[in-house]
């Protein structure tokens, strides 16, 4: 995590939609029958790998502004969820709302993403908590990913809160046994996510929910240790899950069952950030030999923004991380965290040209420091300026 290799003065040739080489100008020859060649000239900026965002929930309807309003006059999250807003309050906006509109609402988030230079993202259900509003949602973001040049990847998460007019148990079983059979047959995600923490899903619903998943092939990824020790990593190593994601409450036993798994341990230090959370410890985890994803956990109630440069700044400003170590863990770590590591999240030969041209004199420790600076002259995505 400490090492990021760079060309000082570098040629990178894209063709069609991939990085096919790179080298030091040096090495740099004109190539006589390249005159349908585009030329891009950084002038001094960098060229880096866009960012990639593991974990988001960027398909909802409306604002949760009143309750930002309940925040500032002291409510909890889990005060405001215990009265019914939360999650069950985008739920019943989301029902209200056409598919259509929904599309468009969404859209408009993956673009400002995009503007702010992320190229990957993984979207989750979630907001629907019944069978078809969680379909819907998840045919929006199918939409996203057909019409989009971003790299998208679909999680199921129907075990975000329990949804209005179930139990508890009825609403686990509805899940395990209507939803991710209806989710599967219709190919509509590759991960299954559970927000197994305090006052939503307990280890045992997430046992049952991770083997109904298994057997359709779903991939865990996990929202697990955000409001309380929750028991979220040790059943999601064990069920093999990609990522277990928040972790902002850890101790010894979680860092122990994280270690030699091929689980990448991803935080959301915006979700700190805005609900005035403890930031996960990123030092600790990576002093202990694991490797680290950070990601924006971009949703209307505890982090309503998309922007993975002000995550890679938390990680660095809050969590004491090295530029270095920040930049991987928004780059190709958090590619792994969804699965996309073969594609993206570094400049390889190969993967698909999604890259970030700086404005001149960008460097890798520049990025986080000036913050709010604008950054980006050019972002390629797919090999084409967007
Ligand atoms: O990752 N923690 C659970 N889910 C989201 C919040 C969703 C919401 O409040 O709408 C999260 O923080
Ligand atoms: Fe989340």
């Amino acid at each position: 995590m400490d090492v990021v290799e760079s060309l000082p003065d570098a040629w990178l040739l894209i063709e069609g939609e991939r990085i096919a080489d790179f080298g030091p100008s040096s090495s740099l020859s004109t190539q006589e029958d390249a005159v349908d060649i585009q030329v891009i000239d950084a002038k001094g900026g960098m060229v880096m790998p866009s960012f990639c965002d593991s974990h988001t929930h960027i398909v909802w309807a409306g604002q949760r502004d009143a309750e930002f309003v309940d925040k500032i006059n002291g409510l909890t999250y889990e005060q405001i969820a215990a009265r019914g807003g939360g999650i069950l309050n985008s739920s019943d906006l989301l029902h209200k709302t056409s598919e259509d509109e929904l599309y468009r609402q969404s859209k408009v988030r993956l673009d400002e993403m995009m503007a702010k230079g992320t190229g990957a993202v993984e979207i989750k259900s979630g907001y629907g908590l019944n069978l078809d509003d969680e379909l819907k949602m998840l045919r929006v973001i199918r939409r996203l990913r057909e019409e989009s040049p971003a790299l998208i990847r679909a999680t199921f998460l129907g075990a975000h809160a329990v949804g209005r007019g179930y139990g508890h148990e009825a609403y686990v079983d509805a899940v395990c046994k209507e939803m991710i059979p209806a989710v599967a047959e219709r190919g509509l995600a590759e991960f299954i996510d559970v927000f197994c923490d305090e006052g939503f899903f307990t280890v045992s619903d997430t046992e049952r929910i991770l083997a109904a998943g298994e057997q359709v092939g779903l991939i865990p990824k996990i929202h697990a240790n955000e409001l309380a020790v929750s028991g979220g990593v040790q059943v999601g190593v064990r069920h093999g899950a990609l990522s277990l994601d928040h972790l902002e409450r850890t101790g010894d036993a979680e860092l122990e069952a994280l270690r030699g798994s091929d689980t990448m341990p991803t935080m959301l230090p915006g979700s700190s950030f805005f609900l005035g959370l403890p930031y996960g410890q990123a030092r600790r985890f990576i002093e202990a030999g694991l490797p680290l994803a950070l990601a924006s956990d971009y949703n209307p109630g505890s982090s309503p923004s998309g922007d993975m440069r002000f995550v890679m700044a938390l990680g660095c400003i809050q969590m004491k991380l090295s530029a270095e170590r920040a930049f991987n863990a928004c780059t190709l770590n958090a590619a792994y965290a969804m699965g996309v590591s073969d594609e993206v999240g570094s400049i390889t030969r190969g993967k698909r040209a999604n890259l970030i041209v700086t404005k001149p004199g960008f460097t890798l420790t520049l990025l986080p420091y000036l913050h709010q600076t604008p950054f980006i002259a050019h972002h390629i995505l797919q090999g084409r300026v967007i």
